[in-house]
């Protein structure tokens, strides 16, 4: 355990109230969600075409029955809890120190543990709406459905969440960067930093704080100023409030 590392990350979060954290797939895998990069992870897997190309628009327009089988048995993830990382985000959120949670993910935990101001980048699975007349659905009627869920206008109601090939939503790209580009603090975890435009987003932060928290080596070690390669709900276990 980085125990010196860890030591660092927790005098500048006690030291501020301005932080601003930025994650991805992996602070979700201590729920047991798995990510998409790791040995184990989602593009690890066998499927007939690349997850990636499942997951995107062109994909889910061509072929939304196949889509929706890999939506159902790999996307969507019965009784996953959050777990220490996002529960002390969401601790830090309320104790005033905690400005925002960027995030990739697309499973509504950060929510769930009690954040306010997530921005989603990537969407949610928990919401849906009608790809052509654009009405909101529970995301149950998809999530939990069979078959393509159709809309009464006769459009095909799609997951909220952000395809490949498909832009970022640009108001929740500014205030990210808005976030980012004023936070003294920015702790970085859980994410490979291989998506972009999301990745790009660390590059706005201006200030001499910021921690990278994640198993695997990104492109973006030698660009932070503390690295710890460890698992993310352990260190956040040991930050105090
Ligand atoms: P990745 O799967 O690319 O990266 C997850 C990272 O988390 C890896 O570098 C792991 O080493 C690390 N990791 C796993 N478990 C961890 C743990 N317990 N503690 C710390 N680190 C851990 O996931 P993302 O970077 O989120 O996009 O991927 C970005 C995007 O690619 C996703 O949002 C998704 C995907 O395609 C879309 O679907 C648009």
């Amino acid at each position: 355990m980085d125990l010196e590392g860890i030591k660092k990350l927790n005098d500048w979060v006690q030291e501020s109230d301005n932080i601003v954290f930025f994650g991805g797939a992996g602070v979700s895998t201590e729920s047991g969600i798995p990510d998409f990069r790791s040995v184990d992870g989602l593009y690890n897997q066998k499927w007939a075409w690349p997850p990636e190309e499942i997951l995107s628009r062109s994909f889910f327009e061509r072929n939304p029955e196949e889509y929706y089988r890999f939506h159902r048995e790999k996307l969507v993830i019965e009784g996953v809890e959050p777990n220490r990382a996002h529960r002390k985000l969401a601790e830090l959120e309320a104790a005033g120190k905690l400005r925002a949670v960027v995030t990739q993910n697309i499973d509504g935990l950060h929510q769930a543990a009690g954040s306010k101001n997530v921005l989603e980048l990537h969407g949610s699975i928990l919401r849906a709406y009608c790809s052509r007349c654009r009405k909101p659905y529970p995301a149950d009627l998809i999530n939990h459905g069979t078959g393509v869920p159709r809309c009464g206008c006769g459009g095909v109601i799609r997951p909220d969440i952000v395809l490949y090939e498909e832009p970022l939503d640009q108001d929740i790209m500014e205030e990210a960067v808005h976030c980012i580009s004023r936070a003294e603090v920015l702790i970085v975890g859980g994410t490979s930093l291989n998506v972009y435009p999301a990745a790009g987003l660390i590059r706005y932060y201006r200030g001499h704080r910021l921690a990278l928290v994640n198993l695997g080596a990104t492109p973006y070690d030698s660009y932070a100023d503390l690295v710890i390669h460890e698992k993310i709900g352990e260190v956040f276990s040991r930050i105090a409030v």
